[in-house]
């Protein structure tokens, strides 16, 4: 969770003044971070996805865990920052069911699979 909240420094959110962090663990024991990345045209990209494009595109595709933490730029969490439905379906394309998804609201973690918050995802399997 360390690494997500100090990758949260460098998101770039003058829009929502949103910032959120994430930490990528691949199945190697590398890490990716990730921040979230706004655009005037409203094409940004969140921190869950800037982490998993970044690792992806380095070469990896086994994945055990992300830690994201969200707040209001200057703030700190205290709600738990979920990842948002195209991040999930990202993740079912790299991640299997039990990829965990570490939150924090500031004062606990709050461990979930990735098939708990997409339950009946649709993804690579299904036109396999
Ligand atoms: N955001 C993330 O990066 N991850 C989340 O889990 C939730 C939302 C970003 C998208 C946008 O830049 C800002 O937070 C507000 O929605």
């Amino acid at each position: 969770m360390g690494e997500a909240l100090k990758a949260r420094e460098r998101s770039y959110c003058p829009y929502s003044n949103f910032a959120v962090g994430a930490a990528l663990l691949c199945a190697d024991g590398t890490v990716y971070t990730g921040c979230n990345i706004e655009s005037a045209a409203s094409t940004g990209c969140c921190a869950e996805r800037t982490a998993l494009f970044k690792a992806v595109s380095e070469g990896h595709r086994d994945f055990a865990a992300i830690a994201v933490a969200g707040a209001g730029k200057g703030e700190e969490p205290d709600f738990f920052c979920t990842p948002c439905g195209v991040c999930r379906q990202v993740m079912t394309e790299f991640c299997r069911p039990d990829f965990e998804i570490l939150l924090t609201d500031g004062k606990e973690i709050k461990c979930m699979t990735l098939d708990e918050l997409l339950p009946m995802a649709f993804g690579p399997d299904n036109l396999a």
